[in-house]
Parts: C-alpha cells; sequence; structure tokens
C-alpha cells in the first residue's frame, strides 16, 4: 500500500507500508480494526494528528460508522431496534466471547452499536475482533487523547439509547453501585441518561454473595433493568449454579423491551394510601393534630398512579391538591380514615403514610367548653385510637405489600425495626422528625428503608424522589413476586 502524503507540508512524499517492521504494522492494524475503519485511513488519521490538523470529525463521532445490518439481517431488520444508537460495555468475565454474539445480533435488528471495554474485559476478547463485529472504533481508556478528543466519554454516554452492559460482573456492578467512574466504562454509565441493562454473570458462589445481592437491588432501585443470570454450567469446568449470563439473543429481547412503549408497571395492582395528619376533636371548635403536611403520602399516591395501579387515597385534612388520577377520599379523625382504608380493600398495595393521632379524647364534648373561672384547665381523658397499618397487616385482606412509615426523633432504626414485627408490615420507610431534620412540612426527606433483607440507607432526597425511588422499588417486588391480594 502506498499512501501520497497530499496535505502535508511536503509536496510529494510517499510512505510504503511494507517497508515498515512487523510489530508496526500490526499495531496499526490493531488501531484501524478498533476504529472500524482501513489501514490506509488510520494511518492518514495519525499523520493528520502529528502536523496538528484536526482528524475528520464525521466519520468517528457519535454512531456514523456502525450502521447496522453490515450482517445478514435474517429477516429480523425490521425489529425494535432500528436506528438505536447502543453503547455495549463489555466487563471482565468469560462470557464475554458471547458479547460479540450479542453486538452481532443487535446489529442484525438495525442496532448502531458502541463498544466500551473494561481492562479486564480485553483479557477475555480483544478489541480488535470487538471493533471487527461491532464495525466501529472500541473504546478502551479513559485517557484516550485521540478517543476522547473524538468522541469523549460524556458524548458516548449522552449520545446514545441505551446502555447494555454484558457481561456485568461482580465487580463492574459494586463499582456502578457506588457511582465510581474509574475506568471508561464506570464514567459512560455514570454520565449516561440513557436506560441501563445490565446482564449479570459471574461465578454462583460470587452471585449469592449478599454483597452482590445489596448491589444488585441497589442497581434495581436506581432503576437499571437487569436480565439473567441464567442457572446451568458455567464456563468454567464442573461449575454449575445460578450465575450464567443470559443468552445473547434473550438479552437482545429484553433490549427490544426496553424500548416498546410500556403499560405501567403497576396496571392491574390496587393501592391504598394513607397521608397527612388526623384531626382529633376535643369539642366542636377544638382539635388534636400534628405537624404533618401529607406531601410525602401524596407524593406517593401520585407515583403509584403514575406507574399504572388504581389508588385510592385517604386522606386527613391537608392543603394540597387531590393528586391527578387518583382517587382521594377526604376524612379527619382516625377512625374515619380507617374505615375508609377497610372499604378500599381488597388491595395488593397498601403503603400507610399518614401521621394517625395516637390518641384522642374520650368523648367528644357536645358543647364548647368553656373556661373555669373556679376549677382550673380541664383534664382531658385519652384514649387509644385504632392502629391502621396493624389493622390492614393483619386483614383477612391483607395487601401483599403492607408498607408503613416511621417518624423518629431519635434510635431511629432500632424503632423502626420493632414497628416492622409489631405491625407486621412488610416494610418500613423509617424518617428523622427531629426538629433540625425539616421534615414536618418540608420538601426533602431523608429515610431509610427497612425490611427483614436489612436496611437501605437513602440520600436526601425531595418528597417526589423519595416517592418515585419507593415505588420503583414496588415495581421491583412485584416483578420478582407473584401477586396476591
Ligand atoms: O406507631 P407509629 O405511629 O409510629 O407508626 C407509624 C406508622 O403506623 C405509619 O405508617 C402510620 O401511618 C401508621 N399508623 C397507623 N395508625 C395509627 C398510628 C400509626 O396506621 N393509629
Amino acid at each position: 500500500m502506498v499512501i501520497a502524503m497530499k496535505s502535508v507540508s511536503v509536496p510529494r512524499a510517499s510512505l510504503t507500508v511494507r517497508n515498515l517492521d512487523a510489530a508496526t504494522k500490526q499495531a496499526l492494524r490493531e488501531r484501524a480494526a478498533r476504529a472500524g475503519h482501513s489501514m490506509e485511513a488510520e494511518i492518514r488519521q495519525l499523520l493528520e494528528q502529528a502536523v496538528g490538523r484536526e482528524p475528520a470529525m464525521v466519520s468517528r463521532t457519535g454512531f456514523e460508522g456502525s450502521a447496522g445490518v453490515a450482517v445478514s439481517a435474517g429477516g429480523n431488520a425490521a425489529a425494535g431496534l432500528a436506528g438505536k444508537r447502543i453503547v455495549v460495555v463489555i466487563g471482565g468475565g468469560i462470557a464475554a466471547y458471547k458479547s460479540l454474539d450479542l453486538i452481532r445480533r443487535l446489529r442484525e435488528r438495525g442496532g448502531l452499536v458502541r463498544c466500551v471495554m473494561t481492562p479486564a474485559a480485553q483479557q477475555f476478547v480483544t478489541a480488535l475482533a470487538t471493533g471487527a463485529v461491532s464495525g466501529s472504533q472500541v473504546f478502551c481508556d479513559l485517557f484516550d487523547r485521540a478517543a476522547e478528543h473524538d468522541v469523549g466519554h460524556v458524548r458516548l454516554a449522552r449520545e446514545c439509547d441505551l446502555v447494555i452492559v454484558a457481561p456485568a460482573t461482580a465487580n463492574l456492578m459494586a463499582r456502578i453501585a457506588l457511582g465510581m467512574a474509574n475506568d471508561l466504562a464506570t464514567a459512560v454509565l455514570l454520565a449516561t441518561r440513557a436506560p441501563i441493562l445490565l446482564a449479570p454473570a459471574m461465578n454462583p458462589a460470587m452471585w449469592a454473595n449478599p454483597a452482590t445481592a445489596r448491589n444488585v437491588a441497589r442497581l434495581r432501585a436506581d432503576g437499571m433493568a437487569v436480565v439473567g443470570p441464567e442457572t446451568g454450567e458455567m464456563a468454567e469446568s464442573g461449575e454449575a449454579g445460578t450465575g450464567r449470563m443470559s443468552e445473547p439473543l434473550a438479552i437482545v429481547a429484553a433490549a427490544e423491551k426496553l424500548f416498546k412503549p410500556q403499560p405501567g408497571p403497576l396496571r392491574g395492582l390496587r393501592a391504598v394510601v394513607t397521608s397527612g395528619p388526623t384531626h382529633e376533636p376535643v369539642d366542636p371548635v377544638r382539635y388534636i393534630a400534628n405537624r404533618s403536611s401529607g406531601k410525602q403520602g401524596h407524593a406517593i399516591a401520585a407515583a403509584l398512579a403514575e406507574a399504572g395501579a388504581e389508588v385510592v387515597l385517604v386522606s386527613g385534612p391537608v392543603n394540597l391538591p387531590d393528586p391527578p388520577g387518583v382517587d382521594t377520599v377526604h376524612v379527619e379523625t382516625a377512625r374515619q380514615m380507617q374505615a375508609a382504608v377497610e372499604k378500599a380493600l381488597p388491595a395488593q398495595i397498601a403503603v400507610m403514610v399518614a401521621a394517625v393521632a395516637d390518641w384522642r379524647t374520650e368523648g367528644e364534648a357536645a358543647q364548647k367548653m368553656k373556661k373555669q373561672v373556679a376549677g382550673g384547665p380541664p383534664v382531658l381523658r385519652m384514649v387509644e385510637n385504632p392502629d391502621i397499618l396493624k389493622g390492614v397487616a393483619n386483614h383477612p385482606m391483607r395487601p401483599g405489600l403492607v408498607i408503613g412509615f416511621a417518624a423518629e426523633t431519635e434510635r431511629l432504626i432500632e424503632h423502626a425495626r420493632e414497628k416492622l414485627l409489631r405491625k407486621g408490615a412488610d416494610w418500613i420507610v423509617a424518617n428523622d422528625v427531629s426538629g433540625p431534620s425539616g421534615v414536618m412540612g418540608g420538601d426533602v426527606n431523608t429515610v431509610r428503608l427497612i425490611s427483614p433483607a436489612g436496611v437501605e440507607e437513602w440520600p436526601t432526597l425531595d418528597k417526589a424522589q423519595v416517592a418515585q425511588q419507593l415505588v420503583e422499588r414496588i415495581c421491583a417486588h412485584f416483578r420478582e413476586t407473584p401477586v396476591t391480594a
């Protein structure tokens, strides 16, 4: 091959590649394969860079170079991935060999594929092979000057419709769960706003480890989709169990599903939510109340409805509009709230957020109580209100998922754990409502989700985000657990 060097300062120079040593030729061949173009184009680009000219942007930005259907379409090209820009992140596991087939299948269906490889992935498959199969540049290094100059990890993350992590190793998922960005793969995953699909693959003992289970639960709660792993023979000889990466076609099907407009994930399920304070009358003009604003409960009802559930919101007195798409029942007292909740059963989901008054006065005075000049202030005898949460959790029509809240001012987790058991709830959302937290009436909340599986700490979020995250956890629960009324 002879390349005429028209664009550099020497007017008529030429370079014979044949004369280069074998190692240089091999390095050039690999670079060209990774970039998804010819050796000649690679050399031209290197020379242009060397003399300070910008390499041609159009050929290497975005996904233009990787237009799909380079391989036989096999009748699938019309399927759901046509024109979709997909970043495939290949983690370092033996299952990486299947990722090459995955790339091929995605391209068969019209997907435009870019590949990112972790350093460990390159121990299992070469960038050369990945570049050849994907028909485009392969990105391996966060600090690759040329790649960063051309595309950059942020651009790669932003200009895509889906990121598939296959294989998603235990280590890679742990790093994603922590929000780390210490290599190109995790930096892309942290920077992307596109949906993320994880295809875990690892040794069965690693999959069964509580640390991995925690990380996967975290990633699901963060909104990532997970396909697999499957149970069966592992690539390592003599190993069997759960941890095998899903087959490429199963991953493709999961990817296609993400692009289909989804009917609300909670469609067909009914939820009852309580919200706000209760007012317990003392006499016709006075009542006992608390500082609950109803913001959190209303946000949860709205988020459940948005996810497709049929929602009955039983609200104490609040200064909030009824959430759209929600059947709101207005009540004042704990006993009215209890009656409305029971009337809303059967339901599959109960989220008891209301700050129900624990006590009411024994017998409401029929007339306004008068100030006694002689006898001093009246003594109010209190009686206990019904515990609505406990009642629902022990009801013959108990919803499959019963969630309570625990507003505490001290020993948060200890009290919440005790509440989980005493009331028979499945989960308790615990929040610190001590004076400085500003939760009561405020717009943000710092909660912990307590279940028999353990304690999940959530960052400080606004109440709508807490609602969103809780509903995501509810969706994940119903994906994994059969519905019971
Ligand atoms: O016992 P405590 O009031 O701290 O429990 C809080 C949880 O129980 C919340 O989910 C709240 O909605 C619910 N609750 C209830 N009925 C009561 C008291 C609390 O449903 N009478």
